[in-house]
């Protein structure tokens, strides 16, 4: 399906997961991210959100679900898909067929490795076998995240057969907005997800550029922030709680910026 051009984030919802995610779906939001980390998110309850969904109308296939696989150093060890005493491949394998289960789904459009192993040696067998869910059918795409070292991108993108299609990073200015990063990925049809867009961009949301925007627009500055990261081929997550949220930001498609405002704005960025 076509990648949406916002995704639903689903971290620290706790029991009102399976509420915001239903509702989320109600009001247009087409795309979900979660992860088979139950310290951060309720992967289960994203399924029943889903199940209620489905009871009104939507279909499977209408949906983008993207989960992903937590190693073990951000698991909570009394809390996780499998036991630290697995091999590597088989704690992929545990966690794959938990998210498949909680999301009542046998495919999953996008597989994120949550970050990076700097063992090479095990690095390489998680990867194989989240290529092994791709050749299998079960996995549309692979993507890893909080990648800030080009370097190990680079090493993913040269000893992987089933390339990354994703890269979901913090978008904000100690990583020098991943600048690098996001020509790396822009070079080799990588697609960049960002999260702490809003919360990690107070300044950006508050200078008078944004304002002067959101005043000629109507539209408010974390819409226009959030419109901006599309045109520069960005795809945000969204975690909103608030249904007016919902409702204000899936207007991200209705209106453009200027090639002017965007400069202006990917200034911002470059400070
Ligand atoms: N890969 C990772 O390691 C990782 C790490 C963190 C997050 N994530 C993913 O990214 C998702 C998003 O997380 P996030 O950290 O970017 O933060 P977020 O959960 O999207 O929070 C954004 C904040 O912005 C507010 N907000 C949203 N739309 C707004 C609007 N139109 N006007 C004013 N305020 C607005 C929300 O408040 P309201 O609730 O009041 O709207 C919330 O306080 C997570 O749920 C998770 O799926 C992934």
């Amino acid at each position: 399906m076509k990648i949406p051009n916002m995704i639903y984030g689903t971290a620290w919802k706790k029991e009102s997961t399976s509420n915001l995610v239903s509702e989320a779906i109600k009001q247009g939001f087409r795309a979900i991210d979660t992860a088979c980390q139950p310290k951060h998110y309720r992967e289960d309850l994203v399924g029943i959100g889903l199940l209620k969904a489905y009871e009104r109308g939507i279909k499977r296939e209408d949906l983008f679900l993207q989960t992903k696989f937590t190693p073990i150093d951000g698991q909570d060890k009394n809390n996780m898909p499998y036991l630290s005493s697995d091999e590597i491949e088989i704690q992929v394998e545990k966690s794959f067929e938990t998210s498949k289960k909680n999301l009542n789904t046998n495919f999953i459009d996008s597989y994120i490795l949550h970050s990076p192993i700097y063992d090479l040696n095990k690095f390489q067998k998680v990867w194989q076998k989240m290529e092994e869910f791709y050749n299998k059918n079960e996995v549309g795409h692979l993507g890893i995240s909080n990648c800030y070292e080009l370097n190990f991108l680079k090493f993913l993108y040269a000893n992987s057969k089933v390339k990354p299609s994703f890269v979901q990073n913090r978008f904000y200015s100690q990583s020098g907005y991943d600048r690098e990063i996001r020509i790396f990925c822009k070079e080799n049809g990588i697609i960049y997800q960002s999260f702490w867009s809003l919360t990690a961009n107070p300044h950006i949301l508050d200078s008078d550029i944004l304002k002067q925007i959101s005043l000629k627009y109507n539209k408010s500055v974390e819409l226009i922030f959030y419109r901006f990261l599309n045109h520069i081929d960005i795809i945000p997550l969204n975690g909103t709680t608030s249904i007016n949220h919902m409702i204000e930001d899936l207007k991200i498609s209705d209106f453009e910026l200027s090639k002017e405002e965007i400069e202006a704005i990917s200034n911002l960025t470059k400070r």
